[in-house]
């Protein structure tokens, strides 16, 4: 592995060889490299450096934030404030877009991030990670305003996130294919160790959090029912099951071996469509699981074609391997 490419080195030779890869976006991806190594080295000592537990506090979306959600958040802004690389950010954890303090240089790329994702498994010791998805500024802002945020996934430039488990992987996609880059923790250095990854077209495995079962919509309930009716059903074949609680493992297993991960449609809060926010979940990962040759669905629509009208919003998600996600949006149908 001693001649493997590191990220910076692997993003210098695409901009060579002409992919849409400028300065500014390698600038900025080598600074939210330095967030997750921060944020890498905080979740390894854990308890050590005493950042385990609940903060006592909650976010605009009424969820407890734990210690890490909220050092996480601090860790991705400054590191990638200062740099020139941004017009601006949005935040799972900040109720506001977040501006550029004015003493910073602005940047042509606006960022959407979730600091820390799975973080009810943070004080179990099961992987977490943080996701990023990066757009172009509109021309002429400088100072971008929520309606600017509010655009399609189509729109994504780059969108990946880093594993936090066993390894610290990042995943990354600047739609030419999805790559891998572990972490060397001797050398703080992210090396490729995974080109082209490509997602299986059939699976047998499926996640969702069964919990929630009776608050689905009729094509889930039949896709999972004859899931679990393995041979003796229609399918006329097993299927096993997963639910890790973090996308962001959930999503890896799934680049890795296939897989369909569902948190679709149900009816148990109302106000929520969903549980996972558009913004800062379900468009990167399904820029992801696309350039690896899955499909993203709501089951209805295209996930990444979605209009966006509030930068929190939640959507259903049920992303994977393509023929499993194709059957379930034809159950829909
Ligand atoms: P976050 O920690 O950023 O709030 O996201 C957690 C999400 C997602 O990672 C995971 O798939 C899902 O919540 C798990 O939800 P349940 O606890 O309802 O299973
Ligand atoms: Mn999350
Ligand atoms: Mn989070």
């Amino acid at each position: 592995m001693e001649n493997t490419l590191s990220l910076k080195q692997f993003l210098v030779n695409e901009q060579r060889e002409g992919q849409a890869i400028d300065a500014h976006l390698i600038d900025l991806l080598d600074d939210v490299a330095s967030a997750c190594k921060e944020i890498h080295d905080a979740i390894n000592h854990g308890a050590l450096y005493g950042v385990l537990g609940s903060a006592e506090s909650e976010n605009i979306q009424g969820e407890t934030q734990k210690k890490l959600d909220i050092m996480s958040n601090e860790m991705f802004i400054r590191c990638t404030e200062s740099s020139g690389n941004l017009a601006g950010m949005a935040s799972e954890e900040e109720e506001d877009v977040y501006s550029i303090p004015a003493q910073y240089p602005k940047g042509p790329y606006m960022m959407y991030f979730d600091p820390l994702d799975g973080s009810s498994n943070i004080d179990v010791n099961i992987t977490v990670g943080s996701i990023f998805s990066i757009v172009k500024c509109p021309d002429g802002v400088t100072d971008p305003k929520l309606k600017d945020y509010l655009i399609p996934g189509t729109k994504q430039v780059c969108a990946g996130f880093t594993l936090y488990g066993p390894s610290t992987l990042m995943i990354l996609t600047t739609g030419n294919g999805v790559k891998g880059f572990t972490l060397d923790p001797g050398t703080g250095v992210f090396k490729l160790t995974h080109n082209d990854i490509q997602i299986p077209q059939d699976t047998a495995e499926f996640a969702v959090n069964m919990s929630n079962q009776r608050f689905w919509e009729e094509p889930v309930q039949r896709y999972v029912q004859e899931c679990i009716e393995g041979t003796s059903g229609s399918r006329d074949k097993n299927f096993n099951m997963r639910w890790v609680a973090s996308m962001v493992g959930e999503v890896y297993r799934i680049l890795t071996r296939g897989g369909i991960f569902m948190y679709p449609f149900d009816t148990k809060d109302p106000a929520k469509a969903g549980k996972l926010r558009l913004m800062y979940e379900a468009n990167p990962m399904s820029f992801i699981v696309e350039q690896a040759g899955g499909v993203s669905s709501t089951g209805r629509e295209r996930i990444m074609e979605l209009n966006p009208t509030e930068i929190h919003q939640r959507v259903p998600v049920i992303l994977g391997s393509k023929n499993e996600v194709d059957r379930v949006v034809s159950y829909h149908k």
